[in-house]
């Protein structure tokens, strides 16, 4: 048997969907157990691209099921289109996902929030995707979120009335935005009904029954370590649990089921949406460097949700050290590997200088953070192409100190090395 939780431990974009969709033949079940459309993993299969927001990186494997884990959260417009996608790609989606019917679902009022809040930050704003995340979670903490199960409850009426005059005058007299109309709910909650409670499931209950029959699961997370609720750059995160151990009351398991906890990083750091980045180098806002721009445009970094341009940076092992401990991280993914070629030099951010003292962990606080001067460890950079390689002897060998320098200060093995963005650009270690 081999559970396996797959994490990003950067700030996201990591390549986790590439890495889902190639460990899943190995697998037999594949399920999200945190996130929504926040969410963009991308899977490419010689020139077919597709990106996923709220369904697991297995889905285009056939005798692979699909799971949605109750600590998701679902918009029913994206998740529809989603499957409408999948479905014109002759994807059969109904038979290869369930999705569990306590999932919370982001409603039209949650955008509005969202967006508005952000308006209302102005230079202070987190950066949201504007998916309506944060709205979501924090009703569902609240005890007032609308669940998959509640679609046919009697008191939903009531409900919606009652929520939607509670955020209707938080946006309109707090926030100064546009009211949301019921009709606007009413559509999404029809929606929701008619496509995707034929999918509900209990999850635990189908999960329970893999487990016991022996089947391998790949517990697929989405965002980043970083961008952890608890464990990230607060406030400037996710609001969500990204870490490995939300697998286990996402989707309703105990932690005996979990063998390995795969650490999914780029050979160097991105960041989308503001907030600390000790490593920072280059970003639309002006800041210029010719290795973070050469990242930047080798690495073709713009979100897969939101096409919006990443901030680039070298490597921070402080992050992924840290990552390490607070995952339980058994062996690490390295992505992106091929995006360092041609670069005379890489670095290596090994600690951090605060006001003069030298610190070997992350601070919790962000400003703190945002005051962090990196240490560097610079090494050789490489000329040679490592585009698509999948033969780790063939590498060369300033890339191979490199891989040996991430795992002797991060404390992890590298297990696997992705040197392109499709299924077959991988070395195993
Ligand atoms: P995710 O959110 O962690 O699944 O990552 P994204 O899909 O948002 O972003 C990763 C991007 O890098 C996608 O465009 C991938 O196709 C691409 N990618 C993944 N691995 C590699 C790699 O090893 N090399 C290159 N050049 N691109 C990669
Ligand atoms: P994947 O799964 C990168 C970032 C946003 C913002 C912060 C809060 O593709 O790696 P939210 O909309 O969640 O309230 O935004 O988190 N963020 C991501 N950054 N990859 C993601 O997902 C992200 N999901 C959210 O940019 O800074
Ligand atoms: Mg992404």
């Amino acid at each position: 048997m081999t559970n396996t939780i797959a994490i990003g431990i950067q700030w996201g974009d990591e390549g986790k969907g590439k890495i889902v969709d190639l460990l899943a033949p190995k697998m037999d079940v594949v399920a999200r157990f945190q996130g929504g459309p926040n969410a963009g993993h991308t899977l490419v299969i010689g020139d077919q691209k597709t990106v996923l927001n709220h369904i697991p990186s297995g889905i285009l494997h056939a005798n692979i099921l699909s799971l949605i884990g109750n600590g998701t959260v679902v918009d029913p417009f994206r998740l529809v289109e989603e499957l409408d996608m999948l479905i014109a790609a002759g994807i059969p989606v109904a038979e290869r996902l369930r999705i569990s019917d306590r999932c919370q679902l982001i409603l039209p009022y949650h955008r509005a929030l969202d967006a508005a809040r952000e308006v209302a930050k102005g230079e202070a704003k987190i950066g949201t995707t504007g998916r309506g995340i944060g709205p979501c979670y924090e009703d569902k903490t609240a005890r007032r979120g609308i669940r998959l199960v509640d679609l046919n409850a009697d008191d939903l009426d009531a409900r919606i009335d009652e929520n939607l005059r509670y955020v209707n005058f938080m946006l309109v007299e707090f926030l100064g935005a546009e009211a949301v109309s019921k009709a606007a709910v009413v559509e999404a909650l029809d929606l929701a009904r008619e496509r995707l409670l034929p999918l509900a499931a209990d999850v635990p209950l189908i999960l329970h029954e893999n487990i016991k029959a022996g089947k391998n699961i790949l517990y697929e997370g989405a965002q980043g370590s970083m961008l952890d609720v608890d464990h990230g750059t607060y406030p400037f995160v996710t609001s969500s649990n990204t870490v490995a151990g939300a697998a286990l009351a996402g989707l309703g398991v105990g932690p005996e089921q979990v063998d390995e906890v795969l650490g999914i990083c780029k050979a160097y750091t991105t960041r989308v949406g503001s907030g600390p980045f000790p490593t920072e180098l280059y970003n639309a806002d002006g800041m210029e460097d010719a290795s973070g721009q050469h990242m930047a445009e080798k690495g073709q970094e713009f979100g897969a949700t939101t096409g919006r341009p990443r901030r680039t940076g070298w490597f921070d092992a402080v992050v992924v050290q840290h990552a390490v401990r607070i995952n339980g991280v058994t062996g690490l993914a390295i992505t992106k590997l091929d995006v360092l070629d041609g670069l005379e030099e890489v670095k290596l951010c090994v600690g951090y200088e605060h006001h003069g003292r030298r610190l070997q962990s992350i601070p919790a606080c962000a400003k703190a953070l945002s005051e962090c001067v990196p240490v560097y460890e610079t090494l050789a950079g490489w000329s040679e192409n490592t585009f698509g390689l999948t033969d780790v002897n063939k590498l060369p060998e300033a890339a191979k100190k490199l891989l040996q320098r991430i795992e002797e200060v991060c404390g992890s093995p590298v297990k696997m090395l992705s040197t392109g963005p499709d299924r077959d650009h991988i070395c195993h270690l």
